[in-house]
């Protein structure tokens, strides 16, 4: 594992942008996994920068977001289609037939997880998987649970993930009680992994996700066992 400290928030974003556009760099037919959330908001942003300087391209990359609620259609303000239309799909020149979300408002649910692993696999997995930090360490929606699912899935959201959410919505109740996500598989086959974490409130789980045992408690925990995994983070670890 790989740590990269970040001096702040703002720097955060614009490092994690810079390590993503030199994986684009590299390889511009990347299968790139995409989060959510407050943490990925500023590298967007960068991205986009980079992107409309000429200096990278998104024409030949294609994306996979880790996750969506149930019961938002894409054309939702709080849906993560939504969030990523107005944080990047639509600020950059990735190809429409190449970003891929998992579809919350279809009524087989289970076909839409197999559809979403299919795609996945027939893109030939993913390249690089960008990841966020939830407060009690789910990545993607895979929550605390006795078991990891390895497939995409649908999953029950934790009181605690409902409550971190609510800040999107207007209270708790409008919060969506599931969502479907990507699994633990596919986030752990990808061949490089970059998880951003930011802020105090992440302290306790990012110390637990790397200094605390291996444990379906933490789903970020397995991450330890990931041969190919920078974490990026403005929290100061003096382990
Ligand atoms: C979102 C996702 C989640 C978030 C996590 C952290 O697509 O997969 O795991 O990354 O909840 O969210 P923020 O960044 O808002 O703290």
């Amino acid at each position: 594992m790989e740590l990269i400290y970040a001096p702040d928030n703002s720097s955060l974003g614009q490092m994690a942008a810079r390590w993503v556009a030199r994986e684009i760099l590299l390889c511009p037919n990347l299968v790139l996994g995409l989060p959510t959330g407050s943490t990925p908001i500023g590298m967007y942003h960068y991205l986009t920068r980079l992107t409309q300087e000429g200096i990278i391209s998104f024409n030949q990359t294609r994306t996979f977001n880790l996750d969506e609620y149930v019961g938002l259609t894409a054309d939702h303000p709080q849906s993560y289609a939504f969030f990523m239309r107005e944080h990047f799909w639509s600020k950059v020149d990735l190809r429409k037939r190449n970003m891929d979300i998992p579809r919350g408002a279809v009524s087989n649910l289970a076909a839409e997880c197999l559809r979403y692993d299919d795609a996945i696999q027939r893109a030939g997995g993913i390249g690089v998987q960008i990841l966020g930090l939830g407060p009690n360490g789910h990545i993607g929606f895979n929550e605390p649970s006795h078991n990891m699912e390895i497939h995409t899935h649908v999953v029950d959201l934790s009181a605690e993930t409902i409550q971190a959410n609510t800040r999107f919505f207007p209270d708790s109740g409008a919060v969506p009680r599931q969502a479907i996500t990507m699994g633990v598989g596919s986030i752990m086959r990808a061949q490089k992994i970059l998880l951003l974490v930011s802020g105090e409130s992440k302290r306790d789980i990012l110390t637990k996700t790397f200094y605390g045992p291996v444990s379906t408690e933490v789903p970020s925990s397995i991450l330890q066992l990931h041969g190919d995994l920078t974490v990026l983070t403005d929290i100061k670890l003096l382990k």
